[in-house]
């Protein structure tokens, strides 16, 4: 069932909404969104679906997650398209906040997530998780959802605010939705839309070179030698890699020699676009 989506912009009108569902009975979960919405977010509405009632989705635009010199007023924004297509795929209600409302005069708070945030996009983006764990946290205790829905294309993030719920003991589960790829393997991403004609062609190769690393270290072959040709394909397809790494899918360890299940992890820019990814070891069918 698919019906129109009603846009609330306070912290006041979005608890009022939820608890009277809750009131009646019925389960709610989240997906956050920062808008831009693809497939990938629309995927995560249709899975919020089965494991609730009700579907809540956010769009903010979170500053604080963003460092000095990246894309935040450039960040791909259009509330009413936005909102049609979380309607189509489930979303009854919209939580649209301004920075005000999320960060009013005298701000002063920041969660902190430590471990889990220290390598991978940690090192590159040192503010980023930060910022991330500060708004998750937020949304999650404005809207008390039963269940709520993050990408695994943020994979690093997912763990993070795993662990966020459960140190600061928010009633929440936290579910990850499955990357959503294009035909060529690209997986789905606002940051996507930057990418030139050519860049666009040449991006589904991060893909393709992590998917077959996954397959050799699966097979036995070390993550050094894996990386290594995974290395020289990334940057023969024209990206300047940021990380390239294998670390355990639960704490982020960094693994080394052969292993049995692992996370390959990446992040490399084309052009002035940087582009993330990850897939299991031993790959998926
Ligand atoms: O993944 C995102 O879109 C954002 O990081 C999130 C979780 C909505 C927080 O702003």
């Amino acid at each position: 069932m698919t019906g129109p989506i009603e846009i609330v912009r306070t912290v006041a009108d979005l608890r009022a909404r939820v608890a009277g569902w809750h009131a009646d009975g019925e389960t709610v979960a989240m997906v956050p969104t920062m808008g831009a919405i693809h497939d990938g977010h629309m995927a995560l509405v249709r899975q919020a679906r089965t494991l609730a009632d009700r579907v809540v989705a956010s769009i903010f635009v979170n500053p604080l997650q963003f460092g000095q010199n990246e894309d935040f007023n450039a960040y791909p924004r259009g509330e009413a398209r936005d909102a049609a297509l979380l309607a189509e795929a489930g979303a009854v209600l919209l939580f649209a906040p301004n920075a005000a409302e999320m960060y009013p005069d005298g701000f002063a708070t920041t969660v902190h997530v430590g471990g889990l945030t220290d390598g991978l996009c940690g090192t590159s983006r040192p503010t980023h998780f930060d910022g991330v764990a500060t708004v998750v946290a937020k949304l999650l205790l404005q809207c008390g959802p039963d269940v709520a829905i993050f990408g695994e294309k943020d994979y690093q993030q997912l763990l993070v605010i795993k662990r966020l719920v459960r140190d600061l003991d928010i009633p929440v589960e936290i579910v990850g939705g499955a990357i959503v790829r294009e035909n060529d393997g690209l997986a789905l991403s606002s940051r996507n839309a930057y990418l030139s004609a050519k860049e666009r062609e040449a991006a589904p190769l991060l893909h393709t070179a992590i998917r077959q690393a996954a397959a050799e270290v699966a097979a036995g072959q070390t993550i050094e030698l894996a990386l290594e040709s995974a290395r020289a394909a990334i940057e023969a397809a024209g990206f300047r890699i940021d990380y390239l790494e294998v670390r355990d899918p639960k704490t982020l360890e960094l693994l080394s020699g052969t292993v049995g299940e692992a996370r390959i992890l990446v992040a490399a820019f084309l052009g002035k676009t940087r582009l993330i990814d990850n897939v299991p070891v031993p790959p998926q069918a």
